[in-house]
C-alpha cells in the first residue's frame, strides 16, 4: 500500500503547488489522461491475480477520485484567486468627480441675431431668408441698381466665375440682405412685415470691416405705412436692444432702393473713451433706411399705386460691438478660443428683451 500512499502524496502535493490553470491542466493529463500515471496503473489491474486486484482495485479507485476532487477544488481556488487579482487591478472609484469637459459658447453674432429676432417678433415681424450666392438681378437690378450705377462699384462685390464663352452675368456673393426683400415680395406679395438676418460679403478688411459680415434687413409693406412708422419701430427696437431709451436722428441720404432715404444715427456719449448708447450728445450712424422705391415694389411684383412701405438694413456685428463693448470686428471671425470664451454666451442666456 505504501506505493499508493507515495503516489497519493506526490500528486496531491503537485496539485497543491500548481500556480495557474494551465499547469493544473498539465497535471491532470499527466495523472488521469489516457497515458497518465494513475490511468496506466488502473490498466495494470488486468494483469493482477484476483486477490491482488481485490486490494489494489478499490485503493486505486479511491486514489483516482481523490486526485480528481483535488484537481476540481484547486481549479476553483485558482479561478477565485484570479478573479480577486482582477478585481484588485481593475478597481474603479465611481464616486470620483467626472473629468472636466470644456463647454462651448454662443458667438456674440448668434446671440445678437437672437435678440434682434425676438424684439422684432414682438412687433409682428416674421423672419425671412435668402441665398448667400445671389444672381446679379436680385442683388442689384431688382433693387434699382443698374449696371452702370456707382453703387455696384462701391460695394466691392465678390463675383463667381463663369466658364469661358458663357456671357451671362456672373452670380455674386450677396453684398447686402436687401435682395431678400425682392424674393419675399415675389413669393408672398403684400402686405408684409419681415426681417431677414444673414451673412453678406464685400472685399474689404480693416478694424471695422471683414469680407464676411452680418446684416438684418427689415421690410414692412401695407396701404398706409410711412416714415413715422419707421421711426417708431426703430426707436422701439433700439430701446429694447440696448435696455435704455435711445433717441434716433434721421439724416437725408441716398439709396437706389428707397425714396426718400435716410441714414439713422443713435444717441451716444464718448465720455471716458468708450461709447455709451442712449446717453450724451453725440450720434453714431447705425443703419440705412427709407420708403421702398416704386421700382423695387414693381420688381417684387407689387403694385406701387396700391402699396407702400419702409425698409432698413442694420449691421448685426456693429450692434454686437456696441452692446457688448467689443473693439475689433476682425476678432469676431478669428475663431480664437480665448476670445470666444470671453465674449461668448452660455447656451441658456436668454435674449435681452428689457424695455427702457
Ligand atoms: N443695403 C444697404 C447696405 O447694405 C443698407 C440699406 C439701406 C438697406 C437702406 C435698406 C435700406 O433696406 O432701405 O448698405
Amino acid at each position: 500500500m505504501t506505493a499508493f500512499d507515495d503516489l497519493r502524496h506526490l500528486w496531491l502535493d503537485r496539485i497543491a503547488q500548481a500556480s495557474d490553470e494551465a499547469s493544473l491542466e498539465e497535471l491532470r493529463v499527466a495523472a488521469l489522461g489516457k497515458k497518465g500515471e494513475i490511468s496506466l496503473k488502473m490498466r495494470e489491474l488486468g494483469q493482477m491475480s484476483a486477490e491482488e486486484r481485490q486490494v489494489a482495485g478499490p485503493a486505486l479507485n479511491a486514489l483516482k477520485d481523490e486526485v480528481n476532487s483535488a484537481l476540481v477544488a484547486k481549479k476553483a481556488a485558482l479561478g477565485d484567486a484570479a478573479l480577486d487579482e482582477r478585481l484588485k487591478a481593475e478597481w474603479l472609484d465611481v464616486t470620483l468627480p467626472a473629468r472636466h469637459r470644456r463647454q462651448g459658447s454662443i458667438h456674440p453674432v448668434s446671440q445678437v441675431t437672437e435678440e434682434v429676432t425676438a424684439i422684432f417678433a414682438d412687433m409682428g415681424f416674421a423672419v425671412a431668408e435668402g441665398p448667400q450666392i445671389e444672381t446679379d438681378f436680385y442683388n442689384f437690378d431688382a433693387l434699382n441698381i443698374p449696371g452702370h450705377h456707382p453703387a455696384r462699384a462701391e460695394m466691392d462685390t465678390f463675383y463667381t466665375h463663369r466658364a469661358e464663352g458663357d456671357d451671362r452675368p456672373p452670380h455674386v456673393l450677396r453684398t447686402h440682405t436687401s435682395p431678400v426683400q425682392i424674393r419675399y415680395m415675389e413669393a408672398n406679395g403684400a402686405p408684409c412685415r419681415i426681417i431677414a438676418p444673414g451673412r453678406v460679403y464685400r472685399a474689404d478688411y480693416d478694424q471695422t470691416h471683414t469680407p464676411m459680415f452680418h446684416q438684418v434687413e427689415g421690410l414692412a409693406i401695407d396701404k398706409d405705412i410711412s416714415m413715422a412708422n419707421l421711426k417708431w419701430v426703430l426707436e422701439e427696437f433700439f430701446s429694447a436692444f440696448f435696455g435704455t431709451s435711445v433717441k434716433t436722428r434721421f439724416r437725408a441720404s441716398h439709396f437706389p432702393f428707397t425714396e426718400p432715404s435716410a441714414e439713422v444715427d443713435i444717441q451716444c456719449s464718448w465720455e471716458g473713451g468708450t461709447v455709451k448708447v442712449g446717453e450724451g450728445n453725440d450720434w453714431l450712424e447705425v443703419l440705412g433706411s427709407g420708403m421702398v422705391h416704386p421700382k423695387v415694389l414693381q420688381a417684387g411684383g407689387i403694385d406701387p399705386n396700391e402699396w407702400q412701405g419702409f425698409a432698413f438694413g442694420i449691421g448685426i456685428d456693429r450692434l454686437a460691438m456696441l452692446k457688448y463693448g467689443i473693439p475689433d470686428l476682425r476678432a469676431f471671425f478669428d475663431s480664437d478660443l480665448r476670445w470666444l470664451r470671453h465674449y461668448g454666451f452660455a447656451s441658456l442666456d436668454m435674449p435681452n428683451l428689457h424695455r427702457g
